[in-house]
């Protein structure tokens, strides 16, 4: 069985993809079949973590929802981001179902639309025919279809918010939702807290606040910044607070 994992946030820019993009790779680090579905149709992004050259994709996400291919095409092997002696020799792996940087393109499935039924089945059909272990959904901030779609069929929800009171807002929306539609598995992780403030006091008053528990309290860190996306920081740097904070949400994940 395929579980399904989200990464969700309210507002932008919390770090959702850099969240589920690292999250990938410790679980293939760990022997896991894991496939990644860019479902931000309007600002695809994730695949720059994964160094993937959006000009050399033979077929997206979009062209899957416009019926041109099968879903199982679009997926792209970049299991070469995990490091070298640890890819696939235990039989993990990472796929990427990208979605379309194209303007035309984007324009095109904004404008139209498409049928979020396909998405549903895309993902059923993802998992049994690529034999994944893990699908995890990267998501548009706010509250869409594809948010509400991915949200519903999720064995776990990974909310992502900033010690920030526009996220606090937020946050207690998606979580409502989250309620509402009974994912099995709530994780709250609060991401870009400054390494001087008290972690455990912040995930104290978090979990209080939203009665749930904070997987994770992962810090704001200078060497994320300075990597800026191009590259997976818990492969780069396993020692690193940021890395720790992401193998906690991992085992949580896999309990
Ligand atoms: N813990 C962190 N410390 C420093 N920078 C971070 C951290 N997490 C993410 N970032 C940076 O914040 C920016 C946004 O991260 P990311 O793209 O993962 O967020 P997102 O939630 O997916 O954004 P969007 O809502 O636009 O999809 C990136 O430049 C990333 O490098
Ligand atoms: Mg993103």
């Amino acid at each position: 069985m395929t579980r399904i994992v989200s990464t969700h946030s309210y507002r932008g820019g919390t770090g959702k993809s850099n969240t589920t993009a690292n999250v990938a790779a410790l679980l293939a680090q760990r022997g896991k079949r894991v496939a990644i579905v860019d479902t931000d149709i309007q600002s695809p992004g994730i695949h720059v973590l994964f160094q993937v050259d959006p000009q050399r994709l033979r077929h997206t996400l979009n062209d899957y929802l416009w019926g041109h291919c099968r879903i199982e095409d679009t997926a792209v092997d970049v299991s070469h981001a995990l490091s070298a002696q640890q890819s696939t020799a235990n039989g993990g792996a990472v796929l990427l179902i990208p979605s379309s940087i194209r303007t035309g393109e984007i324009a095109r499935i904004l404008k139209e639309g498409y049928d979020v039924s396909m998405l549903n089945d895309g993902f059923r059909d993802l998992g049994e025919r690529l034999a994944l272990d893990y699908l995890l959904i990267d998501t548009h901030p706010g509250v869409n279809e594809e948010t509400l779609l991915s949200i519903a069929i999720s064995d776990t929800l990974v909310l992502i918010l900033r010690p920030d009171h526009q996220d606090y807002q937020g946050t207690a929306v998606t979580l409502e939702l989250a309620r509402r539609l009974e994912v099995p598995q709530l994780l709250l992780v609060v991401n870009k807290v400054l390494p001087a403030f008290d972690f455990r006091q912040i995930a104290d008053r978090i979990a209080s606040t939203y009665r749930s528990p904070v997987a994770a309290v992962l810090p704001m860190s200078e060497e994320l910044i300075r990597l800026g996306s191009g590259g997976l920081f818990a492969v780069m740097d396993p020692s690193s607070a940021y890395a720790k904070g992401i193998s906690t949400v991992v085992d949580l994940i896999e309990a």
